[in-house]
């Protein structure tokens, strides 16, 4: 029997345990010896869980366990998590993590403790919930040059801007409903102004380089400024309001990386990718497009993620698998210049200042019930470009258009 820790008794973490009881005899296919919680680390007791005899305050009785192998991590946050995990590995002991804030922080000194002491550091939940990416990634693709990912990566922005999509509910009332569901960071700032989406793309293009991306260098905007006028117009397009997540290497090999909210057209993929699912859209010389899909957040479907990793784990003790992330930093193209074209809403007096300052070749959108406004969809320009142009004149909202 593979003895394991829990550190960190939240929604996650409780649902590690709730997927290693559940689906025990499914585990045991796959891992015969089978897998068995013997301790929960966590400041709180659970006098009412059935796990409330394993629960332990002090990291070391885990960490000097010789039973303990394995360890998850779902505490969250950067400390105490990374000194409990370094710890852990320095001992030989594999850590499992949903974890993105660590994992983007300090992934590659994690994966390197582990492979200097033959144990594994594996963040499967970290990205995309329960959709299995980062081992397919590692294993079914490892023979393709992935050059692209672009994804919908945060589940509690999508589920708000999918319920804000007809106009009848508003974007507070979807947030308190996506806390409720538990999809929610603790600090809602992260879901909602982009920085959890970013540090999943910032961990997804370090897998595709091999370097580290540092997800503060991702140009980074979040949903807070999408209005219902901005989905009466995008429903006149024909388009969905998302927040993508996009990373891709140029010919130079530089890393291009963005988090934003865009308008997604009907044609793509991504437009029917709806509530808390995640999609992820890979790209790959050989394989070309390759699209997974499903829960990117919730309890059952990350914890689902946790356990595939502790089983890698268990299955591989001894030796290290593979991760490939350096410390060194990757080469990242300037944001400023990357060219896509924007959707602008200006006032209906500062048409013809539009023309002057977006020049000629734009294409006006109008919509139902949207009067004394002028909006329009840019051609192609670079994002520093737009600045300049946006800083000439008030703009009352602008998308960026996928
Ligand atoms: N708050 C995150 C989300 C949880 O909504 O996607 C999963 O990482």
């Amino acid at each position: 029997m593979q003895q394991i820790a829990i550190f960190g008794f939240g929604t996650v973490g409780s649902g590690v345990a709730q997927v290693i009881d559940v689906n025990c005899s499914q585990i045991e296919k796959a891992f015969p010896e089978g897998i068995h919680v013997k301790y929960i680390l966590d400041l709180r007791d659970f006098p009412d869980s059935p796990y409330a005899d394993r629960v332990v305050h002090d990291v070391d009785i885990i960490l000097n366990d010789p039973e303990i192998s394995v360890v998850c991590e779902t505490m969250g946050g950067v400390e105490p998590a990374h000194t409990f995990t370094k710890r852990a590995l320095e001992k030989g002991i594999s850590v499992c993590t949903s974890n993105k804030e660590l994992v983007a922080a300090k992934g590659p000194e994690l994966i390197r403790t582990a492979r200097e002491h033959n144990c594994s550091y594996l963040f499967e939940a970290s990205v995309g919930g329960g959709i299995p990416l980062l081992r397919v990634m590692n294993t079914s693709l490892s023979q393709e040059k992935l050059t692209r990912i672009t994804g919908i990566l945060n589940g509690t922005t999508n589920y708000i801007l999918t319920g804000m999509e007809s106009g009848d509910r508003s974007f507070d009332e979807m947030l308190k409903d996506a806390q409720g569901r538990g999809y929610a960071e603790r600090n809602p700032e992260a879901d909602i102004e982009g920085y959890d989406a970013a540090r999943k793309i910032a961990i997804l293009a370090s897998l595709l380089t091999g370097k580290t991306v540092n997800y503060e260098n991702v140009l980074r905007e979040g949903i807070s400024e999408i209005s219902e006028a901005d989905f009466a117009y995008a429903r006149a397009m024909e388009c969905g309001i998302k927040l993508l997540s996009d990373a891709f290497l140029d010919d130079a090999a530089e890393v291009h990386s963005v988090t934003a909210p865009f308008l997604v057209s009907r044609e793509s993929p991504l437009f029917g990718v709806s509530g808390v699912f995640n999609a992820v859209l890979l790209h790959g010389n050989m394989v070309d497009d390759v699209m997974f899909y499903g829960r990117g957040a919730g309890k059952e479907a990350t914890a689902s993620a946790v356990v595939s990793d502790i089983i890698d784990c268990a299955k591989n003790r001894g030796s290290w698998i593979r991760v490939d992330w350096a410390d060194d930093a990757a080469a990242m193209a300037p944001a400023g210049n990357d060219r896509r074209r924007f959707f602008v809403r200006v006032s209906a007096a500062d048409e013809e200042k539009a023309y002057k300052v977006f020049g000629t070749d734009i294409t006006r959108i109008s919509a139902p019930g949207m009067v004394g406004e002028f909006a329009f969809v840019t051609a192609p320009v670079t994002e520093e470009r737009f600045s300049g142009m946006a800083s000439e004149i008030d703009i009352i909202s602008r998308i960026r258009v996928y």
